[in-house]
């Protein structure tokens, strides 16, 4: 540390421009605008969250995944003519290039889904019929078809993974059920199309997060959309953002077994600095509303897992739910102790992993079903950035040396 002063004075010494007390950082962005938005709020002490200026819970309570994807993309919801339009172009654009299936199946298996989500639509990009036509139109075009398509690359990648046969979508189904159907080979009752319905809608945006951040910096530089979800998809993957899910589910099942273990578990990976996935957000400094809404819907759920009717109706995951602690008891006790110690909330991952789990959703998909909802946020916010773009560039304090003299290699 003292090492680094010094240079810092060296430098300053010699008239460096940047290395001037003057300059804060803001490390992680933490609290930085970087521009206006129209698309979501997110309201972090009070623990509010809207779309295009609806509540998220309201738009939990009346609408589904198709109308506030039209929302997010168009900002106004749909009369009733429109959305029909709207759900049957997702219905025409759901289907893979015949290229892309065979990519899917040259991949190595055992690959995490969010990856071979991630290299498709890359390689989904050189198949769209607009090519290198960047306008609006085409934008949100290619940005329709993006959403259409995922729910279809990710049931069909991992049935690859899984060697299982496909299945291809029915047309009774909303795209909600759709994808249910076509990862777990179960057509959900209407109870379970809807849950997950909602589960996809409180997942579709969250303002400038990392992921959108990504997909943004990407397309200021007038590279395509392709590019923007393609980055969105590789930032989103990591455990800090929306890899959480996938990782706080394993370690209930892997390590925390049971009901019984969670405190101990829990109090030593906090005695050791380590973080618990599903805790804590950057914005929310109280409980996220979508954990919210999705523990109100784990908790029927539980209900009916605790009477034996859910294990009927869920697909095999491979997870005995008879003999074990339901996932729901582990993650209230969780819960109760990060409040408790920590003064730290849960957040949407947590409850979405636990209701994703007991909807019989296999685990490697939870990030990628995080992915297929949010491509709607960031489809929007490619096309909000384009409208009125500015290359997003922020800049790095250097903190090293400068001036070094360059030694030959026979000298070093
Ligand atoms: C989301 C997250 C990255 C936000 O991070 P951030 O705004 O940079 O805040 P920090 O990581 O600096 O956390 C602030 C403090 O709270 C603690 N903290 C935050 N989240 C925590 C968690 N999940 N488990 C344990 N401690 C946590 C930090 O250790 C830090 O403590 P310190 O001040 O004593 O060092 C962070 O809360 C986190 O890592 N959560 C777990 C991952 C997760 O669930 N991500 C999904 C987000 S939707």
């Amino acid at each position: 540390m003292k090492g680094d002063t010094r240079k810092i004075v060296q430098m300053k010494k010699k008239g460096i421009n940047d290395i001037d007390n003057e300059i804060t950082i803001y490390k992680g962005l933490v609290g930085i605008y970087i521009d206006e938005t129209l698309i979501s709020y997110i309201d972090g002490v009070n623990g509010k969250l809207f779309y295009r200026g609806y509540s998220i819970e309201q738009l939990v309570e009346n609408s589904t995944f198709e109308e506030v994807t039209y929302l997010l993309i168009y900002g106004n919801l749909p009369t009733k003519s429109q959305l029909d339009k709207f759900k049957e172009l997702l219905i025409q654009e759901r289907d893979l290039p015949d290229n892309i299936l065979s990519i899917l199946k040259s991949f190595p298996r055992k690959t995490t889904r969010i990856e071979l989500l991630r290299t498709a639509i890359s390689a989904l990009s050189l198949y769209d019929p607009d090519d290198y036509d960047y306008s609006e139109e085409a934008n949100i075009r290619k940005g329709i078809r993006i959403i259409a398509k995922i729910p279809t690359l990710i049931a069909f990648a991992h049935r690859i993974q899984t060697n299982q046969s496909f299945i291809e979508p029915s047309n009774d189904l909303s795209l909600a059920g759709n994808y249910y159907y076509m990862m777990t080979g179960k057509k959900p009752d209407k109870e379970f199309e809807d849950i997950f319905d909602k589960v996809l809608i409180c997942h579709a945006d969250h303002s400038i997060n990392s992921s959108t951040l990504s997909c943004r910096v990407t397309v200021s530089t007038l590279s395509d959309i392709y590019s923007g979800i393609t980055s969105a998809i590789g930032t989103l993957r990591g455990p800090l953002h929306g890899g959480a899910n996938e990782t706080i589910m394993n370690q209930l099942i892997t390590e925390v077994k049971t009901s019984k273990n969670v405190i101990p578990w829990a109090k030593k990976r906090l005695e050791n600095n380590l973080k618990i996935m599903g805790f804590g957000h950057r914005v929310y400094k109280t409980w996220d509303p979508r954990a919210i809404i999705l523990r109100n819907l784990l908790k029927k759920i539980y209900k009916e897992a605790k009477n034996g009717e859910l294990v009927e109706k869920i697909s095999d995951t491979g997870h005995d739910h008879k003999n074990d602690d339901y996932s729901f008891e582990m993650i209230e006790i969780l819960k109760d102790y990060m409040i408790e110690t920590k003064g730290i909330y849960p957040n949407v991952d947590l409850y979405s992993a636990g209701l994703l789990h007991s909807l019989g959703i296999p685990i490697p998909l939870f990030t990628p079903l995080f992915a297929a909802s949010r491509s709607t946020g960031w489809v929007a916010h490619a096309i909000e950035q384009l409208a009125n773009n500015k290359l997003i560039r922020p800049r790095l304090k250097y903190v090293g040396e400068l001036e070094r003299k360059y030694i030959k290699i026979s000298k070093r």
